[in-house]
């Protein structure tokens, strides 16, 4: 086994579900009275996901898609493909697309096209953390738990090549 280094706490569990509870009551006005689709990009949204839908107060049809994760453990790698479970019809459906984190945008912008390329009547996004100076194309999320300089993160559902995903908080590694 590689010995890791060890993460430290930059983000405390109390900050973060003050935050989500905070984020929760505006996307609670947007969808006042509607039915979206909450579409979590596995597997980083679990956490950030299960804590949100908790604070929702609109009824939602919860589906699932996952991206190509990078295969160096740090950086994007080409065109990101998408595996959908359960093939949800999206045709005329608002959908809420959830992700743990915003980096280069690749990832999402590809994902909010092809919502929209299958009907969907809108399509938002909400992201625990954006990094907005690493943006490679243009894509400004509706809805970020926290800002944040470039730096790589893990913890409450965010991975280094697997490791620190069950971490109750977030942590940096240097
Ligand atoms: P993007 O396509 O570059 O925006 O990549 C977004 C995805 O990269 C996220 O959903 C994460 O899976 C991963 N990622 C980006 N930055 C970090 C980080 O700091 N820690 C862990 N994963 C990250
Ligand atoms: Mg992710």
């Amino acid at each position: 086994m590689t010995m890791r280094r060890k993460p430290r706490v930059w983000l405390s569990t109390e900050t973060i579900k003050e935050r989500i509870v905070a984020l929760s009551k505006d996307v609670n006005l947007e969808y006042d009275g509607k039915r979206p689709v909450v579409l979590g990009l596995l597997r980083g949204c679990v956490p950030f996901l299960t804590c949100l839908m908790q604070q929702f107060q609109f009824p939602f049809d919860l589906e699932f898609c996952q991206a190509s994760t990078y295969p160096d453990g740090t950086e994007p790698s080409g065109d990101p493909a998408f595996q959908f479970f359960g093939a949800p019809v999206l045709q005329g459906r608002e959908v809420l697309v959830v992700d743990d984190i915003v980096d280069t945008g690749a990832t999402l912008v590809r994902l909010l096209e092809l919502l929209r390329e299958q009907g969907a009547a809108s399509v938002r996004l909400c992201t625990l953390l954006d990094k907005p100076m690493r943006r490679k194309v243009p894509l400004v999320p509706d809805w970020v738990g926290f800002e944040i300089p470039d730096r790589f993160v893990v913890g409450f559902g965010m991975d280094l090549d697997g490791d620190f995903r069950g971490l109750p908080w977030i942590g940096t590694l240097d």
